[in-house]
């Protein structure tokens, strides 16, 4: 659970502290655009956000992992989360995997930001986790995440239904 860098954002796990933030990225309707079968609730109350981050928190007690608080490092802004969660399934046939993800709120939105995010997560499942397989999954009309996925190098996999949604599957091995 050590802070980490990539060239303009920081990573580190979620706090209360955070909680503004989390509120802000949550209840706002274009975040929540493409996550309406995969993505949780939005939120209409602070108090929601606060619940979420710590049951987050109770994720990296009981895994060791599970999305973490980027922020800017230039000027320090909570931009939303990033990061790797267990989830247990089944989805798409899978149980039990490592899935990569982010979520940041709209004023920090295409700044390339999100790919640098999933490619500096990729790298940490890989290098630090030592993880042998990292997945991810999008709705299929999100098309600047699968843009992201496919631009760091995760294979395209089947489509599938989540509460009715069609969503893409995506996956990549640890480099040998
Ligand atoms: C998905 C999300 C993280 C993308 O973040 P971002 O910082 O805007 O992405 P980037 O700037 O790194 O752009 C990644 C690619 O998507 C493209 N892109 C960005 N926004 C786009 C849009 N609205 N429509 C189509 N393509 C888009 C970019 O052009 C870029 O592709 P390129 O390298 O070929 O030019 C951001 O939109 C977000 O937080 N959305 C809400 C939550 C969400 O949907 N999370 C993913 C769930 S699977």
């Amino acid at each position: 659970m050590q802070p980490f860098d990539s060239a303009r954002l920081h990573f580190r796990p979620l706090t209360a502290e955070d909680t503004a933030g989390m509120f802000e990225l949550d209840s706002d309707p274009a975040v929540h655009r493409y996550l309406g079968g995969i993505g949780g609730q939005m939120v209409s109350e602070p108090a929601q956000s606060a619940a979420l981050i710590e049951f987050i928190q109770q994720q990296y007690a009981e895994n060791g992992i599970g999305r973490w608080a980027v922020i800017l490092r230039e000027t320090g802004e909570f931009m939303g989360w990033a990061g790797l969660k267990l989830v247990a399934g089944p989805l798409n046939g899978e149980t039990n995997f490592y899935d990569l993800g982010y979520r940041f709120i709209p004023r920090f939105w295409s700044q390339g930001y999100g790919f640098e995010a999933a490619r500096a997560w990729l790298d940490y499942g890989f290098e630090t986790l030592r993880l042998p397989r990292i997945c991810a999954y999008a709705d299929w009309h999100n098309t600047a995440s699968r843009r992201i996925l496919a631009k760091i190098g995760m294979r395209q996999g089947p489509t599938f239904l989540v509460e009715g949604v069609p969503c893409i599957w995506y996956e990549a091995d640890a480099p040998a």
